[in-house]
């Protein structure tokens, strides 16, 4: 007998990897997408809400229902990555205009309702963006967070370091007051920072094995990552670019492919030398205590090819 699908609200500022990653859970029976809610990060939220409807669109679910969110951090101005995934925060492929409607409603109020109507511990949260709408929504409403199963969100360095500045990763960094909420929250928090991600990178060979896939889906991952492995390749000087976000939705569906410690992770909130750093207690060396699986290893090729598999069913 299999089980039922696992429902989850995607949190997400697409972005290309967000992109991948949303095709992902909508191309897995083991996910029920319940919503995607935007939130504004890589680009403003104008885009993002407009890129996630693209992107259902795109993945053939024109049905999927999507919220527009916070648009700016709880405290910190915004900051975007346009230098990263280009102007419209999908550049790569020309991209048609969505057809399908906004949701009306609030994300941050979906999110609430949804976890008040769901069955407790039956809604798992996908952050793959700042976390303003999740701790928005802890603040609004307490009650939900002992109703969550688990929140798996993209974020956060160690051995790593940063990728935005010398020691913070950008989606902790562009809304830290909102991490440390999230963090401190005390939900079942699993992580995917740049500790693992980095070494989820695209390659030519997997590139094109998402362009031989001979499928409008297959074409556009292909060109995402041929766009956004640019940034990476000049900057690292890496051989591809990591697709951060699609870990999220991979650990949900084959959480075998990865490995971690569960530690005690704090945000700094307040120096400007090092603000929005994770301060993961890798060693132990503190008596704080855990609050948070952090993944540091994956097996890329069967990640990857996980990937490859359910975007040809698209
Ligand atoms: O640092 C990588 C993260 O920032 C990813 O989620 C990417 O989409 C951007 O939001
Ligand atoms: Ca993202």
């Amino acid at each position: 007998m299999t089980e039922a699908p696992r429902k989850i609200i995607i949190d997400t500022d697409p972005g290309q990897d967000d992109a991948v990653a949303i095709m992902l859970a909508l191309a897995s029976p083991e996910v029920e997408v319940l919503g995607v809610v935007a939130v504004a990060g890589n680009v403003p939220l104008a885009l993002t809400e407009r890129n996630a409807r693209i992107v259902c669109e795109l993945s053939g679910k024109p049905e999927t229902r999507v919220f527009a969110g916070c648009d700016r951090p709880m405290l910190r101005p915004l900051v975007t990555a346009e230098q990263v995934h280009g102007e419209t925060g999908l550049d790569g492929p020309t991209l048609p205009e969505p057809t399908m409607a906004l949701q009306s409603q609030h994300g941050v109020d979906f999110i609430i309702e949804t976890l008040r109507r769901e069955p407790m511990h039956s809604v798992t949260l996908c952050a793959l963006g700042p976390l303003t709408n999740i701790a928005t929504a802890f603040q609004r409403a307490p009650d939900i967070i002992p109703r969550i199963q688990q929140i798996v969100l993209m974020g956060g360095a160690y051995f790593e370091l940063g990728n935005v500045t010398p020691v913070a990763e950008f989606n902790i960094y562009v809304d830290p007051h909102a991490a440390d909420i999230v963090f401190k929250s005390g939900a079942c928090i699993i992580v995917m920072p740049l500790d693992v991600t980095h070494k989820a990178l695209t390659s030519p060979q997997r590139i094109a094995a998402f362009r031989d896939l001979k499928t409008e889906p297959g074409r556009l991952v292909a060109e995402w990552t041929d766009f956004f492995e640019r940034f990476d390749k000049q900057k690292y000087g890496s051989d591809g670019a990591p697709l951060h976000d699609p870990c999220v939705i991979a650990w949900l569906i084959r959480p075998e492919l990865f490995q971690g410690r569960f530690i005690n992770v704090e945000i700094e909130t307040q120096s400007e030398l090092t603000l929005g750093m994770t301060v993961a207690d890798w060693w132990r060396v503190t008596e704080r205590p855990g609050n948070a699986l952090f993944i540091n290893s994956l097996d890329a090729e069967g990640f990857f090819a996980l990937l490859t598999e359910r975007i040809g069913r698209l």
